[in-house]
């Protein structure tokens, strides 16, 4: 939530923010600023919209420069305009910060520094933070640093933020506390941003600065410092992520790119974790919990959105392969109460980013009771998968839609390998059973591959409900999950609601919406709950709801009742959420399109969720 990018070296600063801001719009995109400071003075350039709003409006003024910082934004406090957008300035209009996070206790400090003469042009939180940093550096008389420093002792919050200085303009000043922040480690040039992306085409090694540190950055020079004032020695990183994951490759949209990768990315995601040959599930991740795992009676899942999804589906996994209870928390209620949970229980936390707010949160409180945590994260470094015990990483890729697809299905693939690790553990599935479990498991990129065949059935579909003003998923078991993965798509995407209910909850409720215009799309695969799904489809039907049908290759039964049918490959029912989840996205995705809504921006969401 929010991107923040900085630069300091000999290249000129503007195109190397401006596009790193573009790379980085995923993470917010209602305004945007950039600062660069040159020989004759500074120039701050703010507006509120997208990046490319930004572009038009600087094009044909001085971007000179080589130290800039830039922000984009994702509102929290006060409206997205041209005021509120970030840089924000000290009152002599010599300091200027892009921040990511939020400062909690701002309108205490904004009355005290009101009262001290100080003069505010914006809502926002940021803005007090860096005329506090200013007021403690003329009270103090200290360098920057050190005022920055005593500054973020006083604050309560989360932040990222990165400061620079008309009087010292070769310096940058950074700092982060819950909020991502990396530096790039360039030959006489140093950049800093929300995480890697807008860096990469630039450098190779990277440090990940951690909580509660601040850093000095000049061009030749990098100091990093605790809150404490201790000089830290820091750890350089060589960065694994390649350029083409950044771009569409071809594709219209992020998100279309994302799900036709999800054959490779799910294989990536189980590469050297599973040998159907010898029946074994390898999780070295979590290796060192394996005695654990063979007595552990109870398992809660935290996580936000579709990772929260995910989670359901890990339920049906794990309490169907490896017998062990299992419950799904969304990690913004479990943090406000008082979990029961202690020392015998693990808790598995979900995050694409790793960045969760609440889901950091949740794991906090968990970890405080004493229970074993695991992350399962896709960004790599990020903080999640540093605070908690041990974890597997889902290997997807950058996913840069705000729609998470190949996430999603990352993140399923690896409860599915929890769930076969643990029943590996325990024993409470046969030697055979295991091996042919994994043998399907391994088939299952091939079949997503067969299954994105049907890209253009789909497109057409989309276009029969794509006026639709409501639309309702039903699902039973592990198609649940699915059903409700398939409603938050289309909603946050094509701005139609959406509802992804059990099919049988149907008759308590939703029925009552059913007529001519609604479709419903049905989960009816075959497996245990074929017959009964039949039946509702059957309810709808007398309703006149328009039928949308997800049904196993072959089927015949269901074919009669629809108006529309997807076929997927025959798979355990365990596997459904890999398969049918697809045609769901690439549905969402083709209405999206044809509504003209911007798939991967979708309005008011962010992709990296930092705030409560
Ligand atoms: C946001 C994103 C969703 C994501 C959710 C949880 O709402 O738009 O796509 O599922 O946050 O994010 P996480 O990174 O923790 O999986």
């Amino acid at each position: 939530m929010c991107g923040i990018v900085g630069y300091v070296g000999y290249r000129d600063a503007w195109p190397i923010v401006l596009k790193g801001l573009k790379r980085l719009e995923y993470r917010g995109y209602d305004s945007s600023g950039i600062a660069i400071i040159n020989v004759d003075g500074f120039n701050v350039f703010k507006k509120a919209g997208k990046v490319s709003v930004l572009d038009d409006f600087a094009k044909d003024k001085d971007r000179s420069g080589h130290i800039a910082i830039g922000h984009t934004r994702w509102a929290t406090h006060g409206a997205p305009s041209d005021i509120n957008s970030h840089p924000h300035s000290s009152n002599d209009n010599r300091l200027h910060i892009i921040h990511n996070g939020i400062i909690e206790n701002y309108l205490t400090l904004k009355e005290e520094l009101i009262n001290r003469g100080h003069e505010f042009k914006s809502e926002t939180d940021t803005e007090v933070l860096i005329h506090l940093i200013e007021e403690i550096q003329n009270i103090e008389q200290t360098d920057l640093l050190e005022a920055v420093r005593l500054a973020l002792n006083t604050v309560i919050g989360a932040y990222a933020i990165v400061i620079i200085d008309r009087g010292n303009p070769d310096q940058l000043i950074a700092a982060r506390k819950g909020s991502p922040l990396v530096i790039g480690v360039g030959n006489g040039e140093y950049f800093v941003a929300s995480d890697a992306t807008p860096i990469v085409e630039y450098v190779k090694n990277v440090i990940y600065l951690k909580d509660n540190e601040i850093a000095l950055i000049k061009r030749e020079e990098l100091l990093i410092k605790k809150l404490d004032n201790v000089i830290q020695t820091p750890l350089i990183q060589e960065l694994e992520l390649k350029l083409e994951a950044l771009e569409k490759g071809g594709f219209e949209h992020f998100m279309l790119k994302e799900i036709f990768e999800q054959p490779r990315s799910v294989k990536d995601c189980m590469r050297g974790r599973i040998y159907p040959a010898t029946g074994k599930v390898e999780l070295g991740g979590i290796k060192a919990y394996a005695d654990k795992l063979k007595d552990i009676n109870r398992i809660i899942i935290v996580a936000c959105g579709t990772s929260w999804h995910a989670g359901l589906a890990g339920e049906y996994l794990i309490e169907e392969f490896a017998r062990v209870s299992v419950e799904v928390e969304y990690a913004s209620e479990f943090r406000y109460r008082n979990p029961i949970i202690d020392e015998k229980d693990i808790v598995i936390a979900i995050s694409q980013s790793g960045e969760t707010a609440d889901t950091m949160a949740a794991i906090e409180i968990a970890k405080e009771k004493g229970a074993t945590i695991f992350g399962i994260c896709n960004v790599v470094g990020a903080s999640i998968p540093r605070i908690t015990h041990a974890g597997v990483y889902t290997h997807a890729g950058p996913e840069i839609g705000v729609a998470s697809t190949k996430a999603f299905t990352a993140q399923v693939t690896v409860l599915t390998m929890i769930a076969l690790y643990i029943a590996q553990q325990k024993g409470t599935l046969t030697a055979s059973k295991l091996a042919s479990l994994l043998t399907e498991l391994e088939e299952i990129p091939g079949k997503i591959q067969t299954l994105l065949l049907d890209n253009d059935l789909i497109k057409e579909i989309a276009a029969q409900i794509k006026d639709a003003g409501n639309c309702l998923f039903l699902g039973r078991g592990s198609a649940f999950p699915v059903a409700l993965e398939g409603a938050l798509k289309l909603k946050e995407i094509s701005y139609i609601h959406a509802e992804g209910y059990p099919a049988a909850e149907m008759k308590h409720g939703p029925i009552a919406l059913i007529d001519e215009q609604m479709p419903v799309v049905f989960i009816a695969t075959k497996n245990s709950s074929y017959e009964k799904v039949i039946s509702n489809i059957q309810e709808v039907k007398a309703r006149k709801g328009i039928i949308i049908a997800i049904v196993t290759k072959g089927d015949t039964e269901v074919k009669k009742m629809a108006d529309y049918c997807i076929e997927i490959p025959d798979a355990d029912e365990a596997f459904l959420p890999l398969l049918a989840t697809i045609p769901l996205q690439l549905l969402a995705y083709h209405i999206a399109v044809m509504r003209g809504c911007n798939v991967d921006q979708p309005r008011n969401l962010a992709k990296s969720v930092t705030v409560e």
